[in-house]
């Protein structure tokens, strides 16, 4: 609480309209120091005394900063919450909330432009443009992989994998899917999607799509042997979180030309970049932005705004990843 015995609100970075105003009404928001660095001690001496805490991806919200007494909620502006120890969270009664919903299409859209734009290799196409290499039409200039009825393996399939099968449906693409949760078979019908291990699904696809939550399952999900079970001529996306894909290994895979491609939006060490993969020309790099249009994030900031307003004024946050917290 502050002095004026308003909840203080301590909000790692900025936000987008109307998440601020959303905060100001339900408390006294402290922002947190530009200049200071994102490690647990600095974030647990900015949060001493606050109620909440606005946090995003980038932020490690352990059991450091988890323990600060008076802490009650956590909200993060992301659907992904693996930054957040979410076991020592409910161990020391703090909700955790995240934004699940509004980035879905966002999401799925530009897992599907990764994908269009690795096959048809547009990142180098641009740059061949750009430096006036054009020099006229020629039969086999840049030449790409088909979308337009190739198999997409899904790894995955909640609301952003399932977005995805969705659009492949226009593309008239054959979709498999990898996840320990079969769709009812209404869905898997609606969106012409077959359930098969993952084996099946790498050895199968043209095209393989991640979108699973980092856990210590998903951790290195895809490494050296699974790159070996795919297609020569495959193409991997990674829209979830960098950590599921073993990098080191993605960076051999490619350059034993294993697979042909990948398209990715993020990475094991964000913001670094494996220097192995910067240097690859069948390799398109986005720096975490499947959810950045605008609507989208402002929707997420608003999101994450009403959960924390909700729950300094004592209410359950809609968006609760730790229920048992707060029964
Ligand atoms: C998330 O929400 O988890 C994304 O990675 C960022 O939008």
């Amino acid at each position: 609480m502050s002095t004026r015995g308003k909840p203080r609100i301590l909000l790692m970075h900025y936000i987008l309209d109307p998440g601020p105003a959303i905060l100001a009404e339900a408390g006294e928001v402290v922002p947190y120091p530009p200049d200071r660095p994102l490690d647990e001690a600095s974030i647990r001496q900015a949060a001493e005394g606050c109620t909440g805490i606005v946090s995003q991806l980038m932020d490690p919200i352990r059991e450091t900063v988890l323990s600060t007494p008076g802490l009650k909620i956590v909200s993060n502006v992301a659907v992904g919450f693996d930054n957040i120890d979410v076991a020592a969270a409910t161990a020391n009664k703090v909700m955790v909330t995240n934004t699940p919903g509004v980035l879905d299409d966002a999401t799925a859209d530009f897992a599907f432009t990764l994908l269009m734009t690795t096959a048809r290799r547009v990142v180098e196409a641009d740059a061949f443009t750009r430096s006036g290499q054009f020099r006229g039409w020629e039969i086999d200039m840049m030449l790409g992989a088909d979308v337009f009825g190739a198999t997409l393996g899904l790894i995955g399939v909640g609301r952003i994998g399932r977005g995805v099968a969705h659009r492949a449906k226009g593309f008239n693409m054959r979709v498999l899917y990898y996840d320990p949760n079969p769709l009812p078979p209404d869905a898997e019908q609606q969106l012409g999607a077959t359930r098969v291990d993952l084996g099946r699904l790498l050895a199968e696809s043209d095209f393989v799509s991640v979108h699973v939550p980092l856990t210590q399952e998903t951790h290195h999900l895809l490494s050296t042997p699974q790159y070996g079970q795919m297609k020569k001529t495959a193409i991997l996306i990674n829209t979830s979180r960098g950590p599921v894909v073993d990098e080191a290994a993605l960076v051999e895979a490619l350059n034993a030309k294993k697979i042909a491609g990948a398209g990715l939006d993020v990475y094991e060490r964000e913001p670094a970049v494996h220097p192995g993969l910067v240097v690859l020309p069948n390799v398109v790099l986005a720096p975490h932005i499947a959810s950045a249009t605008t609507r989208t994030r402002s929707e997420m900031s608003a999101m994450a705004a009403r959960n924390m307003a909700t729950a300094v004024r004592g209410g359950r946050p809609p968006n609760l990843v730790n229920p048992e917290v707060k029964r």
